[in-house]
């Protein structure tokens, strides 16, 4: 029996976003005491060792409210954000949508978040999970793209001593201008920047924390290429591909289809696992990390064979639940 069959239909009677606290404000509740599924099989990548493949991808507990929970239903890794310098509260609502006759979500939520003193405060009174944890980082939306590095290294510089890895995100469809950092001059000196303030940063607290970078899926081969080359020159630890697609036609017949802003689930999952496909072609080495469409176990199956090293979902989890964690780490031991 899975219990979240009875339960979606109560969640998805409600409001999204107000299903979506609801649901986060519950689990940030739940008792410690609860217990801790385990599965699947450790792995080093980035000089860490993670407990299994699977993680749960940014957006999902932005402020780190719930990572205890998300420690107890079995994920190998938890990544929170993404988090600004300073608190902003995102885009007008509604800002979140289902699209559920396609297992798809769309949002434009914009970086709706507390700020990164509150999420360092938060995590600071956190257990320590079994997990491997990754802080997410973004800009603030009023920052301008040629003030980006300062508001990076602010996050890495306050996440650095909470976190296991951290994630640079360029590649939210839903903070104007934010994709433009994937590109060209604008990328280089970035990273540059961000490889900079890893570097002193490890010297100066004795550890090293691993930076990866989450790319968009709307890169053509020639600009993916050009992105991937960038990436690799600034030595950066890994990539995640991929964020959410603008590429709506696959939904456009769906009330909903027309709405703004990045779609995620069902119909990302093939785009996606290509555009691993080709990183793992192009940079046979870097840790790699998917996200895009993880429906199943099969689906996760297929970016692992696609040349991932880890696998994260979000969508997956609104539609089928805790259960897609438990079939994707039996899975994993599996394979
Ligand atoms: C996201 N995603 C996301 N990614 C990110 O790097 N920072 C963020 O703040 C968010 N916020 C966010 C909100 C909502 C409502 C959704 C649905 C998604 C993208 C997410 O991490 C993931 O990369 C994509 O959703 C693709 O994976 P799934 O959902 O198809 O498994």
């Amino acid at each position: 029996m899975n219990p979240y069959h009875y339960l979606r239909p109560l969640l998805f009677r409600l409001d999204p976003e107000r299903a979506h606290n609801r649901t986060l404000a519950l689990l940030a509740r739940m008792p410690s005491f609860m217990p801790r599924y385990h599965g699947g099989k450790p792995v080093e990548l980035m000089g860490l060792t993670f407990p299994n493949r699977l993680g749960l991808a940014a957006g999902l507990d932005k402020n780190g409210i719930a990572v205890s929970a998300f420690d107890r239903a079995g994920f190998g890794f938890i990544e929170v954000g993404t988090v600004t310098p300073r608190p902003q509260p995102g885009n007008p609502q509604p800002r979140l949508f289902r699209l559920p006759e396609h297992e798809a979500i769309i949002n434009r939520m914009g970086f709706n978040n507390r700020g990164i003193d509150a999420l360092i405060t938060r995590l600071a009174a956190t257990p320590k999970p079994h997990a491997l944890l990754g802080i997410n980082l973004g800009k603030n939306k009023d920052t301008p793209n040629e003030e980006a590095l300062t508001d990076y290294r602010i996050g890495l510089q306050k996440a650095w001593a909470h976190a296991d890895y951290l994630t640079i995100n360029i590649s939210s469809p839903n903070t104007a201008g934010l994709r433009e950092l994937q590109h060209g001059a604008a990328l280089r000196e970035l990273l540059a920047g961000i490889k900079a303030e890893q570097q002193r940063l490890t010297v100066e607290t004795a550890r090293r924390v691993p930076i990866v970078v989450k790319i968009a899926p709307d890169l053509d081969d020639t600009a993916l290429h050009a992105t991937l080359d960038t990436i690799a020159e600034a030595d950066m630890d890994g990539i995640i591909a991929t964020n959410t697609t603008l590429d709506k036609s696959a939904v456009e017949h769906h009330p909903h289809g027309g709405e703004q802003g990045g779609l995620s689930g069902a119909p990302l999952t093939a785009a996606s696992t290509a555009i691993v496909q080709k990183i793992r072609a192009h940079l046979p080495h870097i840790a790699l990390i998917a996200s895009g469409g993880v429906m199943s176990a099969a689906d996760m199956q297929a970016k692992r064979d696609a040349g991932a090293d880890l696998v994260q979902i979000y969508s997956g989890l609104i539609y089928h639940g805790p259960q897609l964690v438990r079939d994707c780490l039996r899975q994993l031991e599996r394979g």
